[in-house]
């Protein structure tokens, strides 16, 4: 099983469980996460939910690229990945039951957009995050962008997507993507002690903040929605997004031409 989905006392556990590929998350682990968030959901007994990846090394290192060429090429093949990506991730944002992400190691892409999609951030000092968009040519999505910008503010969104490099447990801190730093050998009884006190503390008051805070953070004024399609579009469609990925499965550096 590449994802597992367990009850552990009064917390609903979903582990990513593809540990030689860094806990990379394939189309299926993706497909099976709304159905594991409904029934948390549904079951009066959970009362938090926590994400994280199989072992320490990685908690996930992005969607899986080896899927790519298949499942994120074309146009429309784009479109129902990232609508796939867009129901997931809403699963975790609309719940309204806390989620913590525990991170050790690796939290790249979409292993990022994960946890940026939980309530709550805590990891141990080797975590690394970033978001390699611009290494790979690929267009990331709408709302993705708005996650990170609510989380880190414009200034950290724009070096983040547009270096394309990894940041450190500390500098991750330092511009509030996590919300602690712990030494590894001590994440996991720290974020025990965080879900205990989830699981006491009174679940509609917790679902009336979670309920506010998604109020508040609704833009003012309508986004240009054809604006930012057609930049997706353009990215998706280009040359260069065939080679980031091409040159990622070759283990080479890419050649980006802007087209
Ligand atoms: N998709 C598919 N496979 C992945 C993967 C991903 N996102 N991330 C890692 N893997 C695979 C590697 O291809 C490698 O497979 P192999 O053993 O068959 O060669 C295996 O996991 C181990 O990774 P490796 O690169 O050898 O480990 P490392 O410690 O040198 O580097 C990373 C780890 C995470 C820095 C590196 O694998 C990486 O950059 N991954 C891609 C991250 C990324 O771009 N994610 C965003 C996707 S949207």
């Amino acid at each position: 099983m590449t994802l597992l989905v367990e009850k552990r006392g009064a917390a609903g556990w979903i582990v990513f469980n593809q540990p030689t590929k860094k806990n990379a998350i394939s189309g299926a682990m993706w497909r099976a996460i709304p159905p594991a968030m409904e029934a948390f959901d549904r079951d009066p007994q959970v009362r938090c939910i926590v994400f994280r990846g199989a072992g320490s090394e990685a908690f996930a290192a992005g969607a899986d690229i080896s899927e790519f060429e298949s499942v994120r090429s074309d146009r429309s093949a784009i479109t129902e990945y990232d609508e796939l990506l867009d129901r997931v991730l809403h699963s975790i944002q609309d719940s309204l039951k806390p989620s913590v992400a525990l991170i050790h190691g690796y939290c790249l892409g979409g292993g990022l957009e994960i946890a940026l999609a939980c309530d709550l951030r805590y990891c141990g000092s080797l975590a690394q995050f970033g978001i390699p968009a611009a290494k790979l040519g690929l267009a990331y999505n709408v709302e993705g962008h708005k996650r990170l910008l609510e989380t880190v503010g414009h200034a950290w969104a724009r070096e983040i997507m547009f270096l394309g490099r990894r940041y450190d447990a500390f500098e991750a801190s330092g511009m509030g993507l996590v919300h602690r730093v712990l030494p590894d050998g001590e994440l996991e009884a720290y974020v025990d002690g965080v879900i205990e006190t989830l699981c006491r503390n009174a679940p509609l008051a917790i679902a009336n903040t979670k309920t506010v805070l998604e109020e508040y953070v609704k833009s003012e004024g309508e986004p240009d929605m054809a604006r930012m399609r057609a930049a997706i579009e353009r990215c998706a469609k280009s040359a260069d997004y065939i080679e980031g990925r091409r040159a990622f499965m070759e283990k080479r550096k890419p050649r980006f031409s802007g087209k």
